[in-house]
């Protein structure tokens, strides 16, 4: 094998965020961008030689010429073996799973989430360790450190890789195995959840449509709930993955995925809707006529996990992002566990789930998982789902509405602000920030003010400190203001506003959450300035 060093200057801007490096696919095309970028990870990751690496990704445009790029500067780099999923692809809690599966040294998973694909689009690569989660700051640090300063790569000259027979190959002193982008996966599944229920569940008429929004989901949903569990063919609908998600947004949202919400409260509608983003890792759930808000989906969960094989022997603790509603501390408190509060980003789960004390994690934005694997996972929340269904016998509606009586009702609502000046929206939180010790005890219509400030976490495993991790206004009955700028998006800056207010009593709980949440909404608004600094009227997403 021929190795050449190109030699290459840095780019501006290569710093892996929560979720990697994340940029337009015109972007990754510039000569060099993506090489330089692996390069650093290669030159950052001490102890590469001879270990192995997992790679795949959600099958977006630039996926297969990314992925034969990378594997060449892997053999380059010395790497003993590379798994990657045929084709080229792999879930993201799938590579989580075949790399703790298998022992591996890490992994290079190439996805830009629910993010829009196709030439246009965009595209990221994430850099994984070997327990399977994203890695953590100090990795991702030394990365961006090497962006700054390397001078060359190093790449094989060899054919491209087939990739799309199952099998072994050797790339110069590298092998090659491709392997079934699913089986690992659904093994673990098959483990976790009682797959004789669910047969039994489907075989008795239930319905469920599971959107794959023609991203990576869609052999994975098809192979275990078609294949595995017997469901109707026609379940998983927009399944075939393609480059462009049809030209959708593979962000499983009220607005991207509105032909499943219609659905669900249409008429006809089945017992059970879900859907997935890109690359598999986020989950949405409805029951007839309803939306299970991701924070109390994680709530329900907590309180029936016992009901589930693989959960049967109990939690460990909860854990969830600082954002999200604290409707599973109520669970978390009645069991006995403890929940963590971590700031947002799945990374900051991963310590707690390595040392044994959370067992199940979730986040506002769609994410719910358990120390199965280390990244949240979408077609797990929905085998759980699927579980706790069959093992009730209730219909979503009831345990949710059921769970709000026993537990009362964390009202939850994120308005996202997008595509704003970036100057702007950091002056908005610049200047919010500055008010802060001022709020103390400032009482707003009623409401006062119990605590302002901008979260910091202290990781209670390896004691790192992240600062400014979201600006939090909590109120003296339990309601919460919380408004942080997006790590993730790529066109200007995005502003979520998060919403939370509780109500104990079931006598006065309503349907309506934004009906609920109008006071606050309010309060927000004054206290930021959002309408007359942002310019918008109101906000680009309400879910
Ligand atoms: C968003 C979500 C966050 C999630 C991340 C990666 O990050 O809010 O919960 O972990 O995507 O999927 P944000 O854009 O808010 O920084
Ligand atoms: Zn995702």
């Amino acid at each position: 094998m021929t190795i050449r060093t190109v030699e290459t200057t840095p780019f501006e801007g290569q710093k892996p965020g929560t979720s990697g490096l994340r940029k337009k696919v015109t972007v990754f095309q510039q000569p060099h961008y993506l090489e330089n970028f692996a390069q650093a990870v290669f030159n950052a990751l001490e102890g590469l030689a001879d270990a192995t690496l997992v790679i795949g990704g959600d099958g977006r445009f630039h996926n297969a010429e990314a992925i034969q790029t990378i594997l060449k500067m892997a053999a380059a780099n010395g790497v003993g073996k590379a798994v990657v999923g045929q084709s080229g692809l792999l879930s993201t809690p799938a590579a989580s799973c075949i790399i703790r599966k298998r022992g591996a040294f890490g992994g290079l998973i190439l996805s830009a989430s629910h993010n829009p694909g196709g030439p246009k689009g965009d595209f990221g690569i994430k850099y994984n360790i070997g327990n399977g989660g994203p890695a953590p700051e100090a990795v991702t640090d030394a990365i961006y450190a090497e962006t700054g300063r390397l001078t060359s790569y190093r790449i094989a000259e060899a054919p491209d890789i087939d990739l799309d027979s199952m099998g072994e190959a050797q790339l110069g002193g590298m092998a090659v195995e491709v392997i079934d982008p699913v089986a690992d996966y659904q093994a673990l599944m098959a483990e976790l959840f009682d797959f004789e229920a669910l047969r039994a569940l489907f075989a008795g008429g239930f319905r469920l449509r599971f959107d794959a929004m023609h991203a990576i989901t869609g052999p994975y949903a098809r192979a275990i709930l078609e294949g595995a569990l017997g469901a109707p063919e026609g379940t998983v609908v927009n399944g075939e993955p393609l480059p462009d998600f049809g030209g959708q947004h593979p962000d499983p949202n009220p607005v991207h995925a509105k032909a499943l919400f219609d659905e669900m409260f249409s008429a006809n509608a089945p017992d059970m809707g879900a859907a997935s983003d890109g690359d598999g890792d986020r989950n949405i759930v409805l029951g007839r006529g309803i939306y299970v808000a991701p924070s109390d989906s994680l709530a329900v969960i907590a309180a029936n996990a016992h009901l589930v094989p693989g959960y049967a022997g109990g939690l460990a603790g909860i854990a969830r992002s600082m954002p999200t509603s604290r409707a599973a501390d109520r669970v978390a408190e009645g069991l006995g566990l403890s929940c963590h509060e971590t700031p947002t980003g799945w990374k900051f789960f991963g310590n707690l789930l390595d040392a044994g004390k959370a067992t199940l994690c979730g986040e506002e934005s769609a994410g719910t998982g358990s120390n199965h694997v280390r990244e949240k996972d979408g077609l797990w929340a929905v085998l759980m789902w699927l579980n706790i269904v069959a093992a009730r016998g209730e219909p979503i509606a009831d345990i949710v509405r059921g769970h709000w009586q026993e537990h009362g009702r964390n009202y939850y609502s994120r308005h996202d602000y997008e595509g704003l000046e970036v100057a702007a929206a950091e002056a908005l939180m610049n200047d919010l920030r500055a008010r802060l010790d001022s709020l103390a005890g400032a009482n707003f219509g009623g409401l006062s003010v119990a605590l302002a400030d901008d979260f910091a976490y202290e990781d209670p495993v390896d004691g790192s400190v992240s600062k400014g991790q979201g600006v939090r206004i909590c109120f003296a009955d339990g309601s919460r203001i919380i408004l942080r700028m997006s790590g993730t998006g790529t066109e200007g800056a995005t502003l979520r506003l998060y919403l939370e207010r509780f109500e104990p009593d079931p006598a006065k709980q309503t349907q309506d959450t934004q009906a609920a949440l109008t006071p606050l909404i309010a309060i927000a608004d004054d206290l930021a300035g959002l309408k007359q600094r942002t310019g918008r009227q109101g906000p680009s997403v309400v879910s």
